[in-house]
């Protein structure tokens, strides 16, 4: 089938690679002339496991073509995926659709044929009834059907997630729109991947109550960490023991710092802006919201009692700055909240992130000095702290870290270490959730 993608950010790069993996004919679109040629000549601009070799070899069968012209792009296509941003909007917490309804405008008025524009940004509940408005209103000669598709796919793991998703989810109102749209899912059926058919309204609601459901369950064990700390639970135990019940599943309850990335914060606020605007408020959502952005600022403070009430002169190193492990992406991540409240308070900031990056740099303290490697870092530290679960950090031999550093204080928000073993090591060690040794 001939596909579009328009955009060629994280969710129109992945997708699109992947439905040339599946054996589609796709056309990626983006208005960026140097996103497009730095595409062209085999460079992904973004940071991704995996992404690379299958755009290079899709690229390579002619499957996959990138291109920044949109008569050219929509030109025969079966279906038009929108995956352009929707940032939050200043101000009020919206999902700013600008982006959005452009797109589909313009790809109203350079369509040649019939097709189905389909959703595949995050928007919120009624952007699909507004986006074919506007469809119409541009191009009333011809039959455009409009459908909705959004994506689950995590950073760090997103052509797994794509190419074996959990679900497919599509909203749809119309036969074709539905035909169309499940015979480019049709790879999946061999591994009898569930295909959720439903309304377009129910669709953009079920990615939206996806990730407010995620979010939820990462704060309620974040809370529930900090009270087991208090009286001498296990965390990790108690995230088992709950888990194992179907009924709760075991996955995202690890406790940490606090959710960031590109989603889950933006999704969680415009979320709970829709239930206010509709009049049915969603508590547990905005509770959420609330509560997480709080623990970034609790984490700060946590570092500062570790080191006895006050970093002032102090070194404190940092290790890992991404919102997780196997990306480059800084977005919301809880160090843009720890180190800055830290610079503030006095500390001198050294930190490694193994996907170093210039705008990680730019959006940190200016006076935080960076390390090539972990040990580096903790260099003369008076305590390391943990923020992301890189897997080398995994490794790291509590002995050298101890040997580098001129403290003995340790904050592993992540628990990727072993209280025995830091201890042993001569370490105060603090983690989350977890009883003193
Ligand atoms: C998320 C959703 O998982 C995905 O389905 C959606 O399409 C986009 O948003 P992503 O933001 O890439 O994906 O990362 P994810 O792995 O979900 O982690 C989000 C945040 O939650 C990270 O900051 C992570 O550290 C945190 N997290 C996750 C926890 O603190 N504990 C957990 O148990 C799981």
């Amino acid at each position: 089938m001939r596909i579009t993608m328009i955009g060629a950010g994280y969710v129109g790069l992945v997708s699109g690679a992947c439905f040339a993996e599946f054996g589609h004919d796709v056309i990626v679109l983006d208005k960026d002339p140097a996103k497009i040629e730095a595409l062209q000549a085999g460079r992904i601009p973004i940071y991704e496991p995996g992404l690379e070799k299958l755009v290079a070899d899709n690229v390579h069968d002619r499957r996959l073509h990138f291109t920044t012209d949109l008569a050219e792009a929509v030109g025969g296509a079966e279906a038009v995926f929108l995956a352009v941003g929707t940032p939050t909007r200043r101000g009020d917490g919206h999902a700013d659709l600008t982006y959005v309804f452009a797109a589909a405008e313009e790809v109203a008025r350079a369509l040649t044929g019939p097709t189905v524009l389909v959703t595949k940004s995050t928007v919120p509940v009624g952007t699909g009834a507004q986006v074919r408005e506007i469809v119409r209103r541009a191009r009333p000669d011809l039959t455009i059907d409009v459908a909705s598709n959004p994506e689950f796919l995590r950073e760090g793991n997103a052509i797994g997630d794509f190419m074996r998703p959990d679900r497919v989810v599509i909203g749809v109102e119309s036969e074709r729109a539905e035909a169309v749209l499940k015979r480019l899912y049709r790879p999946l059926y061999l591994i009898e991947t569930p295909v959720v058919a439903t309304a377009i309204e129910t669709a953009e609601m079920i990615k939206y109550a996806a990730n407010a459901f995620l979010a939820m369950k990462i704060t309620f064990i974040n809370e529930v960490a900090d009270l087991c700390e208090k009286v001498g639970a296990d965390v990790h135990d108690v995230a088992r023991g709950i888990g194992l019940d179907g009924r709760i599943g075991r996955k995202f309850l690890h406790p940490g710092p606090g959710y960031g990335g590109s989603c889950f914060p933006k999704d969680t606020l415009a979320f709970a802006r829709t239930g206010q605007d509709y009049g049915r408020p969603l508590r547990l959502v905005e509770a959420t919201v609330a509560v997480n952005e709080a623990r970034k600022e609790a984490m700060a403070a946590r570092v500062i009692e570790a080191c006895g009430g006050d970093v002032a002169g102090k070194t404190i190193a940092v290790l890992g700055l991404t919102f997780k492990p196997e990306t480059d992406d800084m977005r919301e991540s809880p160090s843009l909240t720890v180190l800055p409240l830290l610079a503030a308070a006095g500390a001198k900031l050294a930190a490694f992130d193994p996907a170093m990056s210039e705008f990680a740099r730019q959006s940190l303290p200016a006076s935080v000095r960076y390390a090539g490697n972990a040990l580096g870092a903790a260099e003369g530290a008076d305590a390391v702290v943990l923020l992301t679960e890189w897997n080398e950090f995994r490794a790291l031999s509590p002995q050298k870290l101890k040997a580098a550093m001129r403290g003995d204080v340790v904050l592993d928000l992540r628990n990727v270490w072993d209280p025995v073993a830091m201890r042993e090591a001569g370490f105060r060690y603090h983690s989350i959730g977890r009883p003193k040794v």
